[in-house]
């Protein structure tokens, strides 16, 4: 039986990445329909589970957005490598729980061997160590808890016995262009989102690095240090190599956000964009996003081990304890069981190498910028950012005066036309146009096709 629907999911899992390239990118069916055709009542008895199976696969279709595939270009959406997606199915049937290493031997040494090409690859400590969490709000959370252990210890509290009442108070420093996750995590760790101190940002969301001393200076006790590698809207950079020295000198700890520019780092071409990044405390990214690995992947590096593992190690009478050699998944995430995220990572890192990392990186920078390139090079339309990485943003000024508007209405073409997808945003108060660049299996005709629907949504919009 397990057989049979196995051969279904294969089937149409076939049939659907075979027409990737060709469907609408967007899905096609609303709310309305998807919920008339999937829901119902529960059934009363079983079904056959293949039948189930191709049931699933028919219903969901045209509710299905083709993000997987070479011309989505919205929010920073990877795709799945090849041996990644079917390194992830094998997860499934094999149904490790990676929380233990006596639950999942195999699952815990690949998250292990892993954990070491992804240091290596990325230019990080080799002895820091890695939690494979969900995606980059979880591994913002879990380089920020083990921020507020470490700093808080520092100041003699135990955080993990006493939690945050009566804690000596604890400042953030953020850059005034930070992920909203950040301010999300924080929420969550008791921090607050609204108690941060904003270091001002420059015109590409860069943190200024000559206004931080004098935050720092107003920060007394407890410090921490959020900066950003790949800002979303602009893929910039915060200085790290003049950031993380003065936030030392100060004490603080330093959390980078790196979910998608982190990657940078595996490119030779690229790496200077990261320079310092070996230098922070903790470091988040996502294996979801540049590395194209299914959902979801995120991925934390921690340079003082004993600040991670305090922040999540757990034991109960029942558990078992992994011995010596024997590492434990669970120390560094905050999940108990959980899925062995370790396997696709490690069958993507395989399969593309060292170079195939660098290759994809800069394979999606370039396409970056031959968007930019068509795109600001055509009459009524505005590159607004410096291309540093993968990412475009652009905006569409109207003679009449109402850019926004026009802007937006372009957005709403070429979502509406389907040849691709992308979003908009806010930038500096101006309505603007993203473009992400992170799917392993976008090509120079997808830009150009890509480009010229969004040109013709322009001349179309008036
Ligand atoms: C800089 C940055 N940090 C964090 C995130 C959140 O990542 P996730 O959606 O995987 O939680 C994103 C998402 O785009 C991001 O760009």
């Amino acid at each position: 039986m397990t057989e049979q629907a196995l051969e279904a999911a294969a089937a149409s899992a076939t049939e659907f990445l075979r027409g990737l390239a060709s469907r609408p990118v967007p899905a096609t069916a609303d709310a309305g329909e998807l919920a008339a055709r999937l829901g119902g009542p529960l059934p009363d008895g079983p079904s056959d589970p293949a039948e189930v199976v191709a049931q699933l696969a028919k219903l969901a279709d045209d509710g299905l957005v083709a993000s997987a595939g070479s011309r989505f270009f919205g929010f920073v959406v990877g795709g799945s490598l090849p041996a990644a997606l079917a390194a992830d199915w094998l997860t499934s049937a094999w149904d490790q729980n990676a929380g233990l290493f006596v639950l999942g031997p195999a699952a815990a040494t690949v998250e292990d061997v892993a954990a070491g090409w992804l240091l290596e690859l990325l230019g990080l400590p080799p002895t820091a160590t890695t939690g494979f969490v969900t995606g980059g709000l979880g591994a913002n959370f879990s380089g920020l808890a083990a921020a507020r252990n470490a700093v808080l210890a520092g100041a003699g509290w135990d955080v993990e016995r006493d939690g945050l009442i009566g804690a000596p108070p604890l400042q953030v420093v953020v850059g005034a262009e930070r992920h909203v996750t950040i301010d999300i995590a924080l929420r969550y760790l008791g921090l607050g989102s609204g108690r941060v101190r904003v270091v001002p940002a420059d015109g590409q969301g860069r943190m200024d690095p000559a206004a931080l001393p004098e935050v720092l200076a107003g920060c007394e006790g407890p410090t921490i240090v959020c900066a950003q590698a790949g800002n979303v809207n602009t893929g910039a950079f915060d200085p790290l190599a003049e950031i993380i020295p003065a936030a030392h000198d100060h004490g603080a700890w330093v959390h980078v956000d790196g979910a998608f520019g982190l990657w940078a780092a595996a490119s030779p071409a690229r790496r200077q964009l990261v320079a310092g990044v070996e230098q922070a405390d903790s470091v988040a990214t996502d294996a979801h996003k540049w590395l194209n690995v299914p959902y979801d992947s995120g991925l934390v590096f921690v340079t003082r081990p004993e600040a991670h593992r305090a922040a999540f190690a757990k034991s109960a009478a029942y558990f078992v304890p992994g011995r010596e050699g024997e590492r434990d998944p669970d120390a560094f995430t905050p999940e108990a069981s959980r899925r062995a995220r370790g396997f696709p990572v490690w069958a993507a890192l395989r399969s593309l190498g060292r170079s195939g990392v660098a290759e994809l990186v800069d394979r999606c920078c370039r396409h970056a910028r031959r968007f930019a390139g068509q795109l600001g090079a055509a009459e009524g339309v505005e590159v607004l950012n410096e291309v540093v990485l993968n990412q475009v943003l652009v905006r569409f000024p109207d003679p009449g005066g109402d850019s926004d508007g026009r802007t937006r209405e372009v957005i709403r073409r070429v979502q509406e036309d389907g040849t691709l997808w992308l979003g908009g945003t806010t930038w500096h108060d101006l309505a603007a146009m993203r473009i992400s660049v992170s799917n392993w299996s976008t090509t120079d005709d997808d830009v150009d096709r890509s480009a010229a629907a969004i040109l013709a949504a322009a001349r179309a919009a008036g």
